[in-house]
């Protein structure tokens, strides 16, 4: 049988460490601490600890976390919220659903929310910058961060796919208030079902988040506040803590990939690749993803596939502003172009060094051939 490799094997998730999880499943049931027990409030230490901020809350999954957040800063109707246009959806619906208005802007040369987008986006009504570090790459902080003191804007971080990435040395998720990360299964640090965190530094905002988070109750259970139900699951805690302490091996291991890419991939000018893991650069970068541009996109994404060789387009292939049908009427054409021609590669810590060699033959095959 011919080679396969697929963009992402769920399966193993499970499989590679079957053992670990059934016991760790076994410890916590039989403990029969379920809900906010001692293993959400280890992982949360150990979080916090990881990421260099001041406290974690455990929350049912990155975008309530980011809802969360917003709605404890207290954002009111009609507040506008800058947010990339090459970002999830869901970091417009947290916006959303907290009772603001997200306005997605045009990404910039690096394909993170450009920064002289957000200044022209500026207007009466923002209240905030969401900037989302994505792909496991910090923005350019310094200059969010200058333009948000210069127009009194607070920032928060969408970080889902970043968490362990640096930006002159600082952990991403914890330039703002506050943060989210995810720990959907796919994700760098992945769980076996939804799963997310907050990271926030103020003490205040700390116990609006977590009161928020668990049906308006501060930690020790009288209610404060309305709230909601998004508590992370002791289950996912305790497996979240277990991969936690191999962390570190994790990212390196992306790093590799990414730079195999690189020495791989690097000479042939149809392809625009993400900067290469570098140990000298004001960014440290975790690769949650491989995105690239490519010339021929779409015939690439078929010669590849036929190949078995797994590919995917972020977000379905349309960018935020492109949902018209959720009211969204702008023209934004950096991020345009970016859409016709951007495609990720597999990385993560399943394929092997012959599944990278074997990528990296089959796309010079393709423009070569
Ligand atoms: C950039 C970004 N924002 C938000 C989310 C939402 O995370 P969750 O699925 O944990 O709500 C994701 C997850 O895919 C993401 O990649």
């Amino acid at each position: 049988m011919s080679k396969q490799v697929p963009f992402f094997e769920y399966p193993r998730l499970w499989s590679d460490d079957r053992e670990e999880f059934l016991s760790i499943i076994d410890n916590v049931s039989s403990s029969g601490g379920f809900i906010l027990q001692k293993s959400v409030s280890d992982f949360e230490l150990e979080l916090a600890n990881y990421a260099d901020s001041n406290y974690a809350v455990g929350v049912g999954n990155a975008t309530d976390g980011m809802e969360i957040f917003l709605e404890a800063i207290g954002i009111k109707s009609g507040d506008e919220v800058i947010i990339s246009s090459h970002t999830m959806l869901a970091t417009a619906s947290a916006v959303k659903f907290a009772g603001g208005k997200p306005v997605p802007v045009d990404i910039g040369y690096d394909n993170l929310i450009s920064i002289k987008a957000i200044e022209d986006a500026i207007t009466s009504r923002t209240v905030g910058i969401m900037p989302t570090q994505l792909n496991g790459r910090v923005c350019n902080m310094d200059a969010i961060l200058a333009i948000a003191k210069k127009h009194s804007l607070f920032v928060v971080e969408d970080a889902a796919q970043a968490l362990g990435a640096r930006y002159k040395g600082q952990h991403a998720g914890t330039f703002g208030l506050a943060s989210a990360i995810s720990f959907f299964p796919a994700k760098v640090l992945g769980c076996l079902g939804d799963a997310g965190g907050v990271l926030v530094n103020d003490e205040d905002l700390y116990h609006k988040i977590y009161q928020i988070h668990d049906h308006g109750r501060d930690v020790d259970g009288e209610i404060m506040r309305w709230g909601r139900n998004s508590r992370l699951d002791n289950i996912q805690a305790a497996i979240l803590s277990y991969k936690l302490k191999n962390y570190d091996n994790v990212i390196a291991r992306r790093r590799e990939v990414a730079r195999m890419y690189q020495e791989r991939l690097g000479m042939l000018e149809e392809l625009q690749l993400p900067p290469e893991p570098s140990e000298d650069s004001d960014n440290f970068d975790v690769y949650q993803n491989y995105e690239l541009t490519a010339d021929m996109r779409d015939k690439l994404k078929i010669y590849l596939s036929k190949k078995n060789i797994g590919t995917l387009i972020q977000w379905g292939g349309k960018a935020v502003h492109q949902f018209t049908q959720l009211g969204f009427d702008q023209v934004l054409p950096d991020t345009e172009r970016f859409f016709k021609r951007c495609i990720m590669l597999p990385l993560n810590v399943f394929i092997s060094d012959s599944d990278v060699d074997y990528i990296c033959e089959s796309v010079v095959e393709f423009y070569r051939k």
